[in-house]
């Protein structure tokens, strides 16, 4: 009986934990799939470093030679960046063999573009590990979305923000602090800009919209900030409110189109994000017939993330034309349209309350600029346009206000 043969580009974190994964369940995967998977190569850059890798492997630094293997079923790709990935997995793709990859940026940019090929050769893409690492987000928005209609999704997808945002708070370090430490525990690369600056999570946004409603936004029109301008004093304002800040990508449709956003948010301690802690990732999602669901759990790392590689390498051998349900793209639906909603917004960067001109509901002589307003987006997007230094911040969930100056109870 002959395997399956696999080959794997990129021997880092996530490749090597998907090698181990394959020898540590090599039983399961041959009962599931009815035959044994075999790594027959796996690429990398640098020949010289020692890595444990069984002697039959071909272990490369060149492509070609993986590509002209006698088989090959199965490409799996984790290495950095767009390219050489994208141009590595389109030839396997033409050569027949089925993809999976983990590498978001890549993703985010030519995945429509893989996808499409990979319906022409009759062959299948796995990617559930480019969006909340360990968490099956993907396959459970496949199933809902058989019949359920998806309207939001919000989530914490970038584990590193999170992580310096929780330092920040429970130890009161400085943002500088916070991201040393998260380098140090390998948590954030040494140029970290991606991850803070919202790019990571604006990514896998992209990567969710695609799934959830077929399309995505049009990229220069998503707001994307990240965690840089969130210092030592807004987070003990947001404290004294029983809030704290999460850095959250959100999608949501209308009648006319996908919003996007990429921003820090404040949520209260009802909210499923509360307790989101550390390098942790979630994900809400919210649909007509179940109504809200939350996933939650590691966002990245060797085997959470080699755990929804190893998911995809299942579903990709398994996948029959009845599935092919599951791969549509999701019906279109008409949204009910509502006046633009009020909600509380954390602001700063504001000299005086009188200069608002809006309802202020909370502010505290302990943390002068720093305002709770009750308004629309755009009455607050306009205050902004007009005051350059100002920025402001959703809190999520309803609140209910017991009274100015009073700590909210929320209300989710
Ligand atoms: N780390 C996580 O927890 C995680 C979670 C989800 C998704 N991802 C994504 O998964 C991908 C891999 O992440 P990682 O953390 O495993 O990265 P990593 O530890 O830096 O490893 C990257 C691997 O790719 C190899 N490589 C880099 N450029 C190459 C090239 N041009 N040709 C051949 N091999 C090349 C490197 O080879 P050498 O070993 O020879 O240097 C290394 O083995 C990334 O796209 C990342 O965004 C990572």
């Amino acid at each position: 009986m002959t395997g399956i043969k696999v080959a794997i580009l990129g021997f880092g974190t996530v490749g090597e934990g998907v090698y181990r994964t394959i020898q540590s369940h090599e039983d399961e995967l041959t009962e599931v799939l009815g035959k044994k998977v075999e790594v027959a190569a796996i690429l990398v850059k640098t020949a010289k470093k020692a890595r444990e890798i069984h002697e039959r492997v071909l272990v490369t630094t060149d492509f070609e030679e993986i590509i002209r293997l006698p088989k090959l079923d199965v490409v799996i790709e984790a290495i950095v960046g767009q390219e050489p990935s994208y141009t590595y997995l389109k030839r396997s793709i033409q050569r027949g063999c089925h993809i999976v990859t983990a590498n978001k940026e890549m993703f985010a940019h030519h995945g429509k573009e893989l996808i499409g090929l990979a319906e022409e050769h009759y062959v299948q893409v796995g990617f559930e590990a480019t969006v909340a690492g360990g968490i099956p987000v993907i396959q459970t928005l496949r199933q809902l979305l058989k019949i359920n209609r998806v309207s939001q999704i919000d989530g914490i997808l970038n584990g590193t923000s999170n992580f310096i945002l929780t330092e920040m708070r429970e130890k009161k370090l400085a943002f500088g602090q916070s991201l040393r430490l998260a380098q140090e525990k390998g948590y954030a690369e040494a140029n970290p800009v991606n991850d803070v600056e919202g790019f990571d999570a604006f990514y896998k946004a992209m990567i969710l919209s695609r799934i959830a409603f077929g399309t995505e936004p049009s990229w220069q029109d998503v707001e994307r900030e990240g965690i840089t301008n969130i210092t030592g004093d807004l987070m003990l304002a947001a404290e004294k409110l029983g809030l704290r800040f999460k850095h959250v990508a959100s999608l949501r449709k209308d009648s006319h189109k996908i919003h996007g956003l990429v921003k820090p948010a404040l949520v209260g301690n009802e909210h499923p994000f509360y307790h989101v802690e550390g390098v942790e990732n979630a994900v809400n999602v919210h649909s007509d017939i179940v109504g809200r669901i939350t996933l939650q759990g590691p966002g990245a790392g060797m085997f959470p993330t080699a755990s929804a590689v190893i998911e995809d390498l299942v579903y990709v051998n398994q996948f029959h034309a009845a599935d092919q349900a599951s791969n549509r793209k999701p019906a279109s639906f008409e949204v009910e349209e509502h006046d633009e909603a009020v909600g509380y917004w954390f602001i700063h960067g504001v000299s005086q309350a009188s200069s608002l001109g809006l309802n202020v509901v909370w502010s505290d002589d302990d943390f002068a600029g720093i305002y709770i307003v009750k308004a629309t987006k755009s009455e607050v997007g306009q205050l902004a346009q007009q005051e350059s230094t100002m920025h402001y911040y959703a809190i999520l969930g309803e609140i209910q206000w017991d009274s100015v100056k009073q700590r909210p109870s929320v209300v989710i």
